[in-house]
């Protein structure tokens, strides 16, 4: 086995998604004659894109059949899709590509464990693509986080102990997720939001390299 690892979650993490998922989530609630806040576009952060049409259902007291409920969940994705068209390299979250260089430097092992059925062409539109030996998304995956299948099954790939792996994590689920596969969790964001995280960074701005050594030693 290798010695470390490191998991970086996508969205909210790498890139900031969240805006383009939150925009197409509030055209569907329109749609469905009901109003969606940001406040509550919240709760979504790191949720399957099933689950958040479940959870915006319960929100607009609609229900649906099963038929509607995937034509619903389409939509969604399609819209999404056209809003993510156009991203590049000026849409990486600031300091990602200085992490992703010194873990490289070091030779590191790193993988991608996201939520995202569209992690690989966001990783494609940004150019990072290139960084990663693992990812491990929406597509690899049955239990979605807090479950900690998703970067068990990246350590694994990985080659490496889940003991010894770090987690990035925008997402409450997502800490929680790393935290029930006993890897080291490091918050990016608000820590009241991430609490129980080991760490909490506002983000990878804060994170000197002086840090990042120490987890590697
Ligand atoms: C997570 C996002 O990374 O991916 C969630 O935080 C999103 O908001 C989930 O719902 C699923 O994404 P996708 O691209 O498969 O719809
Ligand atoms: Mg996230």
């Amino acid at each position: 086995m290798k010695t470390m690892g490191f998991i970086f979650d996508l969205d909210g993490v790498i890139v900031d998604t969240a805006k383009y998922h939150y925009l197409a989530w509030k055209k569907l609630a329109a749609e469905l004659g009901f109003e969606f806040t940001e406040e509550q576009n919240e709760l979504f952060k790191g949720v399957s894109r099933k689950r958040c049409l479940e959870i915006l259902l319960q929100m607009g007291h609609i229900t649906a059949t099963q038929e509607q409920f995937n034509t619903w969940m389409t939509e969604k994705n399609e819209d999404y899709l056209a809003y993510i068209e156009d991203m590049d390299a000026s849409e990486i979250l600031p300091d990602v590509p200085r992490v992703l260089d010194l873990l490289k430097s070091n030779h590191v092992p790193i993988a991608l464990g996201s939520a995202s059925k569209n992690a690989r062409p966001i990783l494609e539109k940004v150019q990072l693509l290139s960084y990663f030996d693992v990812i491990v998304d929406g597509n690899n995956v049955t239990k979605a986080k807090p479950d900690p299948e998703v970067f068990l099954l990246a350590a694994k790939s990985l080659g490496v102990a889940p003991a010894s792996c770090v987690v990035f994590e925008d997402a409450l689920a997502g800490i929680e997720a790393a935290n029930a596969a006993k890897m080291t969790s490091i918050g990016i964001g608000d820590a009241v939001v991430l609490h129980g995280a080991d760490f909490c960074f506002r983000d990878f701005t804060q994170m000197d390299n002086a840090f990042l050594n120490r987890l590697l030693n």
